[in-house]
């Protein structure tokens, strides 16, 4: 018997793309996985990203099983969860 078990992994969907993570990661961390480039814009259109970790500046918003404006670092993966970024939010409004 062995004395480590695998640790749980978790599918989720980022802006289109299938994700694997261990169980306790945040979305901001996957995101960073999928290297999907940023979470949402600035009124003036510029790209933003995590940046405290700790649910204070807000940059990490993004879409989270359709909730929008969820903060990432403050939101654990779950299986089966589907994250957009600005880019994907985007297009949705735009079809
Ligand atoms: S990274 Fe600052 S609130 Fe999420």
């Amino acid at each position: 018997m062995s004395s480590t078990s695998a640790a749980a992994r978790l599918h989720l969907t980022i802006d289109g793309r299938q994700i694997e993570v261990e169980a306790g990661a945040t979305v901001a961390a996957a995101l960073v996985l999928a290297e999907a480039g940023g979470t949402r814009l600035s009124v003036s259109g510029q790209p933003r990203a995590a940046l405290c970790g700790m649910g204070v500046c807000q940059e990490c918003r993004v879409t989270i099983d359709g909730r929008a404006h969820a903060l990432a670092c403050q939101t654990l993966c779950r299986e089966g969860q589907i994250v957009l970024t600005h880019n994907q939010a985007i297009k949705a409004i735009k079809r």
